[in-house]
């Protein structure tokens, strides 16, 4: 873990292929200890020509499962648009991203993405979760303040300030230590008025999160996303309770090698299940436990999702299931039982289901946020709660109980770039332009990655005839996003004085 993050320069890797749906050639050079992703459509239009480079300044992934780069234009931070797949050892598009037709050069990276992969990551400016006043963390990789917490007392001690045993710890603070990290869900929602960067080992991650899976998913089909939903439909867990968890069978401070892991691992299991001697009966043909009891299934290389099977089971499944898409959903692990907010939080989780689609997710969503709107004498001050409220009133036509959301949200967060360009979006809906174009020019004004708000603004700038303004809006836009086709074209088409804009 030590090696999760640090220097383009530490973590280079070469890269140079072509991209066949978006015609792309990447390519990752090194010169003089300066990293760069250079880019290029060789065989493109004069509509789709693109060519260029950003220096990259930190790679992400230890490379074993996958390797990404960060780079920074103007203080805003964004993931490379490519990854290093380890295992089939090549180089593709980031994952959500294989089919894309167009560069994605804007993928935001928050001290959310960070607290996973790196140590003293630093706090976002507010008007962007993206941006930052300097350097994003100050120092790569996992060190041992992640895990034991701020060891500077011990040091200034000499040692005699004792460091955190964490062992001793109450079971819940015990895992939440590894699950700050190794715990996703299917969806995560943070608690009102917490921030889960601000988890400090020793602390209870449930107090900050809830996470949550499909309940069918508890059951027999499925694949958990990640080790810990695994475990715990595992008997040994279920049986062993508090006995079991992650440092059972995983040294924190390091992985054994290949030629270690079998032993290694066989060693773990049998401090449970060696009564009567039953390792030595027990299929003495194959020395590797886990070969039978934890699957791991062909390839993965996905970066979230476990690669072995945490649900420890007498018989195996060899392939993926594939996750269940809809269906109630339920929280993980029963310590966040009596404290998440079953309407607020589960509202929430049931929001970000319904933003992948999953229409009945929604009106469960509605259900339960205006249930928690209302216990809480409207939520003055949750952002959140307001701004996925306003979206699914959006979504069900009610335009002007959307904008009273999003208002509210405004409200409590004056940055929140999603409430403000729908709320501009309802106003330009509603022939508004002044206020929508007002709206359009903030978000875009502090985060010019905002390609929605950029071409909005452009959009309407054009119709009002404006062209010299909607031309510096797309040029700007262009500078963050230099593979959007859409702005590339309206900007086309207003050079070439057309119709519409070009007009007055
Ligand atoms: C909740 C913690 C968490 C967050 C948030 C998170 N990651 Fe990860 N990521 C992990 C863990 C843990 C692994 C190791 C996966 C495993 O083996 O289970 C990983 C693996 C990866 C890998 C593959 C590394 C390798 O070689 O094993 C990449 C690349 C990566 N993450 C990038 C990102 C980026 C970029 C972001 C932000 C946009 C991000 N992650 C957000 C926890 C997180
Ligand atoms: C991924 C989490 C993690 C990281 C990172 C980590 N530790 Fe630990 N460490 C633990 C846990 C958990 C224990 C408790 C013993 C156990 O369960 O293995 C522990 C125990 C210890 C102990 C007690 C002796 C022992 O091995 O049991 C020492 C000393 C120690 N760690 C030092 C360090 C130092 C120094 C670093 C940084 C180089 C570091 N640790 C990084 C999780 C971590
Ligand atoms: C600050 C975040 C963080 C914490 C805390 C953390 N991990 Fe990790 N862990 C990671 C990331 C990120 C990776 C992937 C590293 C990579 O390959 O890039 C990882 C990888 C691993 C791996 C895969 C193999 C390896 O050694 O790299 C194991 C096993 C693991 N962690 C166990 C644990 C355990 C057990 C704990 C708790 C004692 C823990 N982790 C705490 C972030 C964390
Ligand atoms: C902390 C103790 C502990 C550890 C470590 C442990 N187990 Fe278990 N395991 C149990 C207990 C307790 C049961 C339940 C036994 C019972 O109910 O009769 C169990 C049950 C099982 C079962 C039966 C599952 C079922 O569905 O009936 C299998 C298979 C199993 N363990 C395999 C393993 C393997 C393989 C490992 C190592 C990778 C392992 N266990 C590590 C405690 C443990
Ligand atoms: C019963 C034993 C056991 C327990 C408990 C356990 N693991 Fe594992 N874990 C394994 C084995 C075995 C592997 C495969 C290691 C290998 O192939 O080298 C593994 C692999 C991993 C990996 C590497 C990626 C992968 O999926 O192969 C990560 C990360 C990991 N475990 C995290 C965790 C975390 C976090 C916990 C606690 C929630 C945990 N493990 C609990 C046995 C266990
Ligand atoms: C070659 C595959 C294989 C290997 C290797 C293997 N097991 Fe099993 N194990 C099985 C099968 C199959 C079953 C279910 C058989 C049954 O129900 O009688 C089983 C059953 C079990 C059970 C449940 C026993 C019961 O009476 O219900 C436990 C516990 C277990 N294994 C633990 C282990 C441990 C620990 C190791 C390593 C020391 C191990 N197994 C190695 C295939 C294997």
């Amino acid at each position: 873990m030590a090696r999760a993050s640090g220097t383009a320069a530490e973590g280079f890797l070469p890269a140079d292929f072509t991209h066949e749906a978006s015609g792309i050639h990447y390519k990752v050079t090194e010169d003089g200890g300066r990293v760069w992703l250079e880019y290029e459509r060789p065989e493109a239009t004069a509509s789709r020509e693109l060519a260029g480079r950003v220096q990259l300044e930190y790679y992400v992934g230890s490379g074993l499962r996958g390797r990404t780069y960060l780079f920074e234009r103007e203080g805003y931070w964004f993931e490379a648009p490519i990854n290093w797949y380890g295992k089939k050892r090549v180089w593709d598009m980031a994952p959500n991203f294989l089919p894309a037709r167009e560069m994605p050069l804007t993928l935001p990276v928050d001290p959310g993405c960070l607290r996973c992969h790196a140590s003293e990551v630093a706090e976002s400016l507010p008007d962007a979760r993206n941006h930052y006043a300097g350097e994003p963390f100050g120092a790569g990789g996992i060190t041992c303040a992640g895990c034991h917490g701020d060891g500077t007392a011990h040091v200034n001690s000499g040692g005699k300030a004792r460091m955190m045993n964490l062992d001793a710890l109450e079971p819940v603070r015990r895992d939440s230590i590894c699950l700050n990290c190794h715990l996703e869900g299917e969806a995560a929602v943070i608690r009102a008025g917490k921030r889960v960067e601000e988890f400090r080992p020793g602390d209870d991650l449930f107090d900050y999160a809830v996470f949550f899976v499909r309940k069918s998913e508890k059951g027999s089909a499925g694949r958990a996303t990640s080790q810990w939903e695994a475990l715990l439909k595992s008997r040994c867990k279920q049986s062993a309770g508090d006995r079991m968890t992650c440092t059972t069978c995983h040294d924190p401070h390091g992985s054994p090698g290949p030629e270690e892991r079998v032993a290694f691992y066989r060693a773990k299991c049998l401090q449970c299940h060696d009564t009567q001697g039953f390792g030595e009966q027990h299929h003495p043909e194959n020395q590797d436990c886990t070969a039978c009891h934890m699957a791991r299934p062909p390839s993965n290389d996905i970066a979230h999702e476990q690669v072995t099977d945490h649900w420890i089971r007498k018989q195996v499944s060899e392939t993926r299931l594939p996750l269940a898409t809809t269906g109630p959903l339920a929280a993980v692990g029963a310590a966040a039982v009596d404290k998440w907010d079953q309407d607020r939080d589960l509202g929430l989780a049931y929001a970000q289901m319904a933003a992948r689609g999953d229409q009945a997710a929604g009106r469960r969503a509605m259900t339960l946020l205006e249930k928690a709107e209302k216990e809480a004498g409207g939520a003055a001050g949750d952002y959140e709660l307001h701004t996925q409220l306003g979206f699914l009133e959006q979504m069900d036509g009610e335009a002007s109980a959307a904008a009273a959301e999003y208002r509210q949200a405004l409200t409590a967060d004056p940055y929140d770039a999603l409430a403000a360009g729908d709320l501009a979006v309802l106003d330009a809906g509603n022939h508004d332009y002044g206020e929508a174009v007002r709206l359009w020019q903030g978000v875009f004004a502090h985060d010019p990655a905002q390609r929605g708000a950029g071409m909005n603004l452009a959009v309407v700038e054009c119709a009002e005839g404006e062209r010299t303004a909607a031309l510096e809006t797309l040029g700007r836009l262009l500078e963050f996003a230099p593979d959007d086709g859409q702005a590339r074209a309206l900007a086309g088409k207003i050079r070439a004085g057309g119709r519409g804009c070009g007009g007055k």
